[in-house]
C-alpha cells in the first residue's frame, strides 16, 4: 500500500507484540474497504505507558487496540470509558474521538461472538470458565447479560469470588464460583455444556501435572480455548480427540478485532476477508518453520 502524509495510523501497544495477529487482519480490512490507515505493532513498557499514549494522541491516531500488560493501567490515561469497560476495568480497545480517547473492552464481545458463530446456544447452555483474570472477567460480564449458568472456577479461589462479588454488584446476576481443583473441575463439569479455558494451561508446552491431566470431557461438551499459538492447544488436541466441538483462540481474536474495527471507522468489519488474511498468515508460518 501506498503511505502519504493523509495516510492515518492505528496500532497495538503491548509488550510482548511481535507475534500479535491483528495487523494482519486489520491491514487487509482497510484495504479491503478502501480506507487509507494502517495498522502498527508498538512494543511499550510500563514505564515508557504515558508517553506513549501521550505520543499516539498527539499524533492523530485513529485508535489502537491495547495489549499485556498494559490492559488495566492504560485506564488512568483515557478521558472516557464506556459501560462495559468500567465494568470489567480493564481497556483493549482505544477510540482517539478528536483528541478525547475512549476506552472500550470487546475481549467479552469476541468471546461471545466467537461462541455464538459456532452455534452455541448462549441463553440455554451450561458455562464453566478456567480463570479469574482479565480475560475471564471480561467474558462473564457480557455472557452474565445473556445466560445465568456461570461457573468460575479459578486456582486463586479469592480472585473468583471477588469476580462473584462484582458481578453480583454491577450486574445484579449471580454467578457459581469453585476453587480449581480436581474434584470442583468434575463436579463442575457435570452440568456443562461449554468449557472455556481463559488460563495459559496447554496453551504450548506439555502441561503434566495440570488440571488437563484428567479432564473428563463430554463429546457432548464445547471447548472453547481463547489462548492461541501457532499450533492447537493441548487441551483442543484432547477435546477434539474425545469428540467434542473445538473453538479456537483465533476465533476470539477476530471477532475483538472486529468489533474494534467497527468501533475505529463506524463501517461494518469485512469479517470474511480478516479470516482469510489471518488464515493465510498461519498457512505461511507453518511453512516457514517448516524450513
Ligand atoms: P489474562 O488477561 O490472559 O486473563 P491474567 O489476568 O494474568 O491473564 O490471568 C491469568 C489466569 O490464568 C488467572 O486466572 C490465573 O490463575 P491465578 O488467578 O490463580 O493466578 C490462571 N493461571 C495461570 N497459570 C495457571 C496455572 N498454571 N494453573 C491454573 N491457573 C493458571
Amino acid at each position: 500500500m501506498l503511505i502519504t502524509g493523509k495516510t492515518r495510523v492505528c496500532g497495538i501497544i503491548g509488550n510482548p507484540v511481535e507475534h500479535s495477529l491483528s495487523p494482519v487482519m486489520h491491514n487487509a480490512a482497510f484495504a479491503e474497504l478502501g480506507i487509507d490507515c494502517v495498522y502498527v505493532p508498538f512494543r511499550v513498557l510500563p514505564e515508557s505507558l504515558k508517553d506513549a499514549v501521550h505520543g499516539l494522541r498527539s499524533q492523530g491516531v485513529l485508535g489502537f487496540n491495547v495489549t499485556f500488560p498494559h490492559k488495566i493501567e492504560i485506564i488512568k490515561h483515557m478521558q472516557k470509558l464506556n459501560q462495559t469497560a468500567r465494568q470489567i476495568g480493564a481497556v483493549n480497545t482505544v477510540l482517539n474521538a478528536k483528541g478525547d480517547l475512549v476506552g472500550y473492552n470487546t475481549d467479552g464481545i469476541g468471546a461471545v461472538e466467537a461462541l455464538r458463530q459456532n452455534g452455541v446456544d448462549l441463553p440455554n447452555a451450561g458455562f464453566t470458565i478456567l480463570g479469574a483474570g482479565g480475560a475471564a472477567r471480561a467474558i462473564v460480564f457480557t455472557l452474565a447479560e445473556t445466560t445465568s449458568r456461570i461457573q468460575v472456577l479459578n486456582r486463586t479461589f479469592e480472585k473468583a469470588k471477588k469476580l462473584k462479588r462484582e458481578v453480583k454488584r454491577k450486574l445484579r446476576r449471580d454467578i457459581m464460583v469453585l476453587p480449581l481443583t480436581k474434584k470442583c473441575l468434575t463436579q463442575a463439569l457435570s452440568t456443562t455444556n461449554v468449557l472455556v479455558n481463559t488460563t495459559s494451561v496447554g496453551a504450548n508446552a506439555d502441561p503434566k501435572g495440570s488440571f488437563l491431566d484428567e479432564l473428563g470431557l463430554d463429546r457432548r461438551m464445547t471447548v472453547f480455548d481463547i489462548v492461541y499459538g501457532q499450533s492447537e492447544s493441548m487441551l483442543l488436541q484432547k477435546a477434539r480427540q474425545q469428540g467434542c466441538r473445538t473453538i479456537g483462540g483465533i476465533e476470539m481474536l477476530l471477532h475483538q478485532g472486529a468489533s474494534a474495527f467497527e468501533i475505529w471507522t463506524g463501517r461494518r468489519a469485512p469479517i470474511e476477508t480478516m479470516r482469510r488474511a489471518l488464515a493465510s498468515h498461519q498457512v505461511k508460518q507453518a511453512k516457514d518453520n517448516a524450513w
